[in-house]
Formats: C-alpha cells, sequence, structure tokens
C-alpha cells in the first residue's frame, strides 16, 4: 500500500505522485504498476472497477521514506476516473515493478523518442535514464518527437527536459500533423537510430511499419487488457512472429522486429 503524496491536474491528463515505502527503488523505464484505490474501487452496484488497472510508472524518485513514483494518467472510464479522484495521504494499492522495460540501442544508433497521447509516460522516465547515460558518455541526448490531440493533451511536453518537438491533431500547438510524420521525417535525416515508441495502437503500427521498411530498430511499449499483470491470467496475450506471447512478463516493451503487426485486438482508447 503506498501513499499519495502528490495530485496534480496538468491539461488533459493527470500527473498522481505515490510514496511507495515497500517497493524496489529503481524501477526500469517501460516497467508498469497494477493500481488500485484503497477506498471506492469495486463493490458498487456494477462492481466496477473491481480489477486493478496497469499503468507505466512515469518518473520515479528515491527518498529517504521510499521511492517516490510519478504516474501520468487519463481518464477514461470507472478506474482511471476513481484514481483521477485521489487525493493526498489516499492509498493507492500497488502492484510492481512488473514487465520488462526498454533495452539499451543498437550498437552505434542514437535513440529517438516517439509518443502520442498518454504514451509519452513511460518516456518521461527513458529521456532522464537515456541523459543520464549521456552525460556520463558525453553523446547527445536523445531526441524526443511527440503528438498529441489537443494544446490540453500538448501540456504534458513540459515535462520532458529539452525541446520535444510537438505536433496535434488539430494544429493547436506545433503544426497539424501525425507524430509519425515527424518520425518519417527525422529517418530521412538520420536514419542511424533506434526508435522507442509509445502510444495508441494505429500509431504504434505506422511506427513499425516505418522503421521495418527502413530497417531501422524499434522498441514498441505496448497495451493489452490486464487482469492480474504478472502472467497467471493469460488476459494480455498478443501474438507474435514466435506465437502468442504474455505482453505483463514478456513485454510491455516488445521488439518491432518480433511482431506482424502492432495493432493489438482489445487494446487502447
Ligand atoms: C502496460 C500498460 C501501461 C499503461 N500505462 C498507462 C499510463 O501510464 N497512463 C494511462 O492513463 N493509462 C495507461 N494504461 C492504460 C490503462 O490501464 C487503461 O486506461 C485503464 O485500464 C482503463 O481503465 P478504466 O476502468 O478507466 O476504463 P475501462 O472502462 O476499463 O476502459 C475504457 C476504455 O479504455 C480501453 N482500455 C481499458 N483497459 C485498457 C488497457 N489495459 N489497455 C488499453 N486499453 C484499455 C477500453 O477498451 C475502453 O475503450 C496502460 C495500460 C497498460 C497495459
Ligand atoms: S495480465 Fe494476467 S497474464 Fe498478463
Amino acid at each position: 500500500m503506498a501513499v499519495v503524496s502528490g495530485v496534480e491536474r496538468l491539461g488533459a491528463y493527470d500527473l498522481i505522485t505515490a510514496l511507495d515505502r515497500f517497493g524496489p527503488a529503481d524501477p526500469r523505464p517501460g516497467q508498469f504498476y497494477m493500481l488500485a484505490a484503497a477506498g471506492e474501487w469495486g463493490g458498487g452496484a456494477d462492481e466496477r472497477p473491481y480489477l486493478p488497472r496497469a499503468f507505466s510508472y512515469a518518473r520515479a524518485r528515491a527518498e529517504d521514506e521510499g521511492v517516490a513514483l510519478d504516474f501520468l494518467l487519463e481518464a477514461v472510464g470507472p478506474g482511471t476516473e476513481r484514481l483521477s479522484r485521489l487525493a493526498p495521504d489516499e492509498g493507492l494499492a500497488l502492484v510492481g515493478p512488473l514487465g520488462v522495460g526498454f533495452r539499451a540501442p543498437a550498437r552505434g544508433t542514437r535513440p529517438l523518442l516517439v509518443g502520442g497521447g498518454i504514451g509519452a509516460a513511460p518516456l518521461l522516465c527513458w529521456q532522464e535514464t537515456l541523459a543520464a547515460a549521456d552525460s556520463a558518455s558525453g553523446d547527445a541526448s536523445a531526441a524526443v518527437l511527440l503528438g498529441f490531440r489537443t494544446a490540453a493533451h500538448a501540456q504534458a511536453a513540459a515535462l520532458f527536459a529539452g525541446q520535444p518537438e510537438v505536433v496535434t491533431d488539430d494544429g493547436s500547438v506545433g503544426r497539424q500533423a501525425l507524430v509519425t510524420e515527424l518520425l518519417a521525417t527525422e529517418l530521412d535525416r538520420a536514419p542511424n537510430a533506434t526508435v522507442y515508441a509509445c502510444g495508441p495502437p494505429p500509431m504504434l503500427e505506422a511506427v513499425r511499419a516505418l522503421c521495418s521498411e527502413r530497417d531501422v530498430p524499434a522498441q514498441l511499449a505496448m497495451e493489452s487488457g490486464m487482469a492480474c499483470g504478472f502472467g497467471a491470467c493469460f488476459g494480455c496475450v498478443v501474438p507474435t512472429r514466435n506465437g502468442y506471447v504474455r505482453l505483463c512478463v514478456d513485454g510491455p516493451v516488445m521488439d518491432a522486429a518480433e511482431l506482424e503487426t502492432a495493432l493489438v485486438a482489445g487494446a487502447g482508447h
């Protein structure tokens, strides 16, 4: 049981900070936690939300009393709406860190981070981790490309260090374009990249296809409906070139080369 230590409205999203006194202080970017509010979680007329919901952690800071975890969330249904109503000092039941996160860039390539909407969340801690490694090695920091629906969603871009390139569906921030257009331009300019992407399935599929055509290595942080988060329920299986895998234990970060498609039935919103 963690304790909520901060809540902040960030345009269309909520940034929730929880202090985890018992979990490891070093989750790896791309890993996730199963979250449930301690109170008002199921048991109502329709027993929803009931099951915990999966969230990538966006940032983690070791503190004296434990690790402070930031989660960026978008309220899309009963679970996320309850979590978006959390207040400081409330309990947050969490299980994690779970799954396999991002792996180092392929030798001789520079990392290129591509986020769509709430998919920006796991890229935040990955940018921090890459920047720490870069400052040790003297390499240039990773480029960040972000696409959002509207200016309210695009406020999440302010959480990133440096100057991420931002486009929106309605043109209210940056140009009116899809983030995959930015990716194509960036790969035309400098093809020697390892792409890290997180976002809705159609965006991930466009990233996968683009990188496959150009022989660019890519890692995709994917979603599927998760009931347990640790391999027990088989609710999260996705097809790969080598058969079905449980996304919660073999992912959520998958090598794009392992996938025929990133369009997973039942995932995304
Ligand atoms: C590994 C992982 C990491 C995630 N990280 C984040 C994050 O950092 N921030 C965030 O806001 N959300 C994240 N999600 C998605 C989040 O888990 C769903 O938004 C949440 O489960 C929705 O629950 P709900 O009760 O609010 O809505 P529901 O009523 O359960 O669903 C509302 C809508 O969202 C779709 N949906 C529900 N659950 C999922 C799911 N697990 N994956 C994809 N679509 C779903 C449904 O089809 C429906 O259209 C992540 C999901 C996974 C699997
Ligand atoms: S969520 Fe239960 S097996 Fe993956």
